[in-house]
């Protein structure tokens, strides 16, 4: 008998030939996302689970799942799992690094220059009928090309924003991460600074790092104050970094200039969030990585990991905290 897949969004009809081929599947193909309880009443016959950032993977969720041996998720973060119970359970997870990485650095620049130029908010003036005369200082934004970025995680996406501001807008780049990169610093022309220094430096303060406990309300009222009055904040990576409660405060007594959000605390965000009423704040739904090609890639790629892990091999891209639980592990 086929080992039992369970995948919890509707899937195109080649990737679903593509697992058919190694497993039995059941997919979620309901027009809402699949709750928790249904989850869970799903999984107990399940070997592979391919899914989202939605689908919290916890200690309950393996306890019900005794089959389970990977989760694959279509994403590049994977804040979702738990880790320290994946590896005790040794379930595998992995995830779609790379396929995305120029897609959300597109995103991220399109962000920045959205909010910068105040292009939602032009768009708007233009479409209610109210451009009756040339636009003075009303319609005023400020620079990007020369301006100061200051990236928050020089990972892989990071390296393609900051290498579109140096070579594509002349700006100088800052970042802060916990590792230094000197062959990034060589290569790309950036420099590395210090948290705070970066924080104060900066006209645009970009988050492009993973949501760990570390991170975790990383950017709250403290570092709002030290930035600069006419900073724009970027968040393309994950809302729960930012203490929303004090960006909105940081907004509100304009400790900063602007925002650009792709990501929020709660997802989809609450239609009362007063970020949606903010005009010198550009919101879009949890895009970065929303190409028709590089979904569909990210897809191809999480099928496959989900196919290996199935069949009892390493999955080309395990999450790097469960290596240890790959198969042929050098003693
Ligand atoms: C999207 O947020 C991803 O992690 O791929």
């Amino acid at each position: 008998m086929k080992p039992v897949v369970l995948v919890t969004k509707r899937i195109p009809k080649e990737i679903e030939a593509y697992l058919s081929q190694h497993c039995s599947l059941k997919v979620w193909d309901k027009k809402e996302a699949i709750s928790r309880e249904q989850l869970l009443a799903e999984i107990a016959d399940v070997e592979g689970l391919l899914t989202t950032n939605n689908c919290i993977i916890d200690r309950e969720l393996l306890e019900r799942a005794p089959r389970l041996k990977v989760v694959s998720n279509i994403a590049v973060g994977y804040n979702s799992y738990d880790l320290e119970a994946m590896k005790e359970k040794r379930v595998l997870g992995t995830h779609t690094p790379f396929v995305l990485d120029e897609t959300v650095a597109d995103l991220a620049f399109a962000l920045i220059l959205a909010a910068a130029r105040r292009i939602p908010e032009m768009d708007k003036f233009v479409k209610d009928g109210k451009w009756v005369k040339s636009v003075g200082e009303d319609g005023f934004g400020v620079d990007v090309h020369h301006a100061t970025l200051g990236i928050l995680g020089l990972g892989r996406i990071g390296a393609k924003i900051a290498k579109r501001a140096k070579f594509g807008f002349s700006m100088d780049v800052l970042y802060y991460d916990r590792h230094r990169n000197i062959e990034q610093e060589k290569e790309l022309g950036v420099q590395y600074s210090e948290f705070y220094k970066l924080l104060e430096r900066s006209d645009f303060v970009l988050v492009m790092l993973p949501l760990t406990e570390e991170t975790t309300g990383l950017i709250g009222d403290n570092e709002f104050d030290v930035m600069k009055r006419e900073a724009i904040f970027i968040n393309c990576s994950r809302g729960p970094i930012v203490d929303e409660a004090a960006l909105i405060r940081a907004l509100l007594e304009k400790k900063i200039r602007g925002a650009a959000l792709d990501v929020y605390e709660k997802e989809p965000v609450n239609p009362d969030n007063p970020l949606l009423r903010m005009e010198n704040v550009v919101t879009v739904p949890h895009l970065g990585s929303a190409t028709a090609k590089t979904r569909s890639d990210m897809l191809r790629v999480a099928a496959e990991n989900l196919v290996a892990g199935i069949k009892g091999e390493t999955p080309a891209y395990l999450v790097k905290e469960l290596k240890e639980l790959a198969v042929n592990q050098p003693s």
